[in-house]
């Protein structure tokens, strides 16, 4: 295992994404820096971080070449395709700046697994103990993401008498990849009685970070639902994951407890337009008409804070819904071909919609067939969730699919863990009322739900959520 790792520049600046050496001295806990083999996995590829055909025709199709070289400042075309690689394609060495406008792991190009992890914090926390856990997370969460142990020697460089500072299943690992990315839940805020405000933030509650209301057809499960702090955790390798999380809440031990968590696998959403849209437990190729980073404009009007918004603290941040949706997989898997892409309004093998085209062409909800009959059903899901339904809203998807074992009826517990990030809770809840009449919803079951307001990125020497502080 070597040490030395492949950096690559990254076009976003110090906005979420970025990409960094990590040069701070310290010895990493692992990484052979090397590629992983074919880009995007659709056999054009090249090894160890090339750019393929189909990488360089989505680039430049989707028009994001412009993009990305003006995101660089100027940069080289040949700049624009290193990121372009890099964004598109697992990399086991990849590490992304922690520090930076944004926090890491909202535009970041969605990793491949994820551990989601919700706190309670515990009856005697008061303010000073909260910003020292926040302090706590901050530095090791800053470490982890660069590959590094929670301390220092921490697995097997301390005292044989003490329990180690890294839990240690991640040495020999590259950082392959990790965010860890820190969300506020509203009972941080007190119960809005103004007796129970035992942080003293609420005169600082965000206005907008009220629970859900209740959705038709929720089933939800208390267990699976809310939480005080939230830790998102993304990596392209497991266990990277879950030491973050692992790790990060045995820091939190005497302050904060887990409440719920979350293992996915298998990304349903792009976030960048380098990576190749993954598909979902229904089958169906999911993100295809997500918010991409290299939408610049989408992303600042549909998912950061902005500063005129209110309230202040929470500028260059945004608001996290999760959902956790089990999938009737077993019924599911009766449905006719047909019938499947009527529900969906797209097409189970390229994901184009049933209007017409390819996968990335926009539907046309007006297109009729032979019998007058409009070729996606006003009842289909991409219909109902679409823009044009709910009045030109968009939201940041990055949600993963689950399998949890199986029920006592030999049903697998499965189906997507949806996450998505946007400036107002008022956006999910709109697109989530559109959905009551979704044909999908026979096959769905909301189990989970939380909601977290996301503070925005910090520099070095700050710790995470700080301007709610001061
Ligand atoms: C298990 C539940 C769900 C499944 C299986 C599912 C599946 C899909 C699929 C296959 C697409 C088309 C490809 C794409 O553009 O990404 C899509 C689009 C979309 N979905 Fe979902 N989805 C689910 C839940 C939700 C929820 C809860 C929301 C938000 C409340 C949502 C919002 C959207 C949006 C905004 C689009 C893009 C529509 C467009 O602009 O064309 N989805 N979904």
């Amino acid at each position: 295992m070597r040490s030395s790792r492949r950096v690559f520049p990254f076009a976003q600046g110090v906005s979420d994404g970025t990409e960094t050496a990590g040069a701070n001295g310290n010895t990493r806990r692992g990484g052979d820096g090397g590629g992983d083999g074919d880009v995007g996995g659709d056999g054009d590829g090249v090894e160890g971080g090339g750019v393929s055909r189909r990488q360089l025709l989505g680039l430049f199709g989707a028009g994001a070449a412009g993009a990305a070289v003006g995101a660089a400042g100027g940069a080289s075309v040949a700049t624009a395709l290193a990121n372009a690689s890099a964004a598109g394609a697992p990399d086991p060495s990849r590490a992304y700046a922690f520090h930076g406008a944004h926090q890491a792991g909202i535009t970041t190009p969605a990793q491949d697994r994820l551990h989601f992890a919700a706190f309670d914090t515990d009856a005697s926390l008061d303010r000073d103990g909260l910003i020292g856990l926040l302090t706590d997370w901050t530095n090791a969460a800053a470490r982890l993401t660069q590959g590094l142990e929670v301390e220092e020697g921490g697995a097997v460089g301390g005292s044989d008498y003490a329990p180690p500072a890294d839990t240690g299943e991640a040495q020999g690992l590259p950082a392959s990849g990790l965010t860890i990315t820190f969300g506020f839940g509203s009972g941080l805020f007190g119960a809005g009685d103004g007796a129970s405000d035992r942080f003293g933030l609420a005169a600082r509650r965000p206005p907008l970070l009220e629970p859900l209301p209740r959705f038709q057809g929720d089933a939800l499960v208390p267990e699976l639902t809310g939480g005080d702090l939230c830790i998102q955790a993304c990596a392209d390798d497991p266990q990277v994951a879950v030491h973050a999380i692992r790790n990060l809440s045995r820091i939190a031990f005497g302050r904060a407890t887990l409440r719920w968590s979350q293992l996915g696998f298998g990304r349903t959403s792009s976030t960048s337009t380098a990576q190749a849209t993954p598909r979902n437990l229904f089958g169906f190729k999911d993100g295809t008409a997500n918010v991409k980073s290299e939408e610049q404009a989408a992303v600042d009007e549909h998912v950061w804070v902005a500063a005129s918004d209110e309230p202040a603290w929470l500028a260059g941040g945004s608001y996290l819904v999760a959902r956790r949706i089990r999938m009737i997989i077993e019924n599911w898997d009766r449905v006719q071909l047909g019938e499947q892409e009527q529900l969906v309004g797209r097409s189970k093998g390229a994901g184009a919609p049933l209007s017409g085209g390819t996968e990335f062409t926009e539907p046309d909800f007006s297109a009729e067939g032979p019998t007058g009959a409009p070729l996606i059903a006003p009842t289909a899901h991409v219909a109902l969730a679409h823009p044009s339904a709910n009045g030109g809203t968009r939201m940041l998807r990055r949600g993963y699919n689950f399998v949890d074992g199986n029920d006592a009826l030999g049903r697998l517990d499965a189906g997507l863990f949806f996450l998505s990030y946007q400036r107002s809770p008022q956006q999910f809840i709109d697109v989530q009322r559109s959905l009551a009449a979704d044909g999908l919803n026979e096959y769905l079951r909301h189990v989970g739900s939380a909601i977290f307001a996301v503070p925005g990125g910090i520099a070095e020497g700050e710790f995470v959520g700080q301007a709610l502080f001061t």
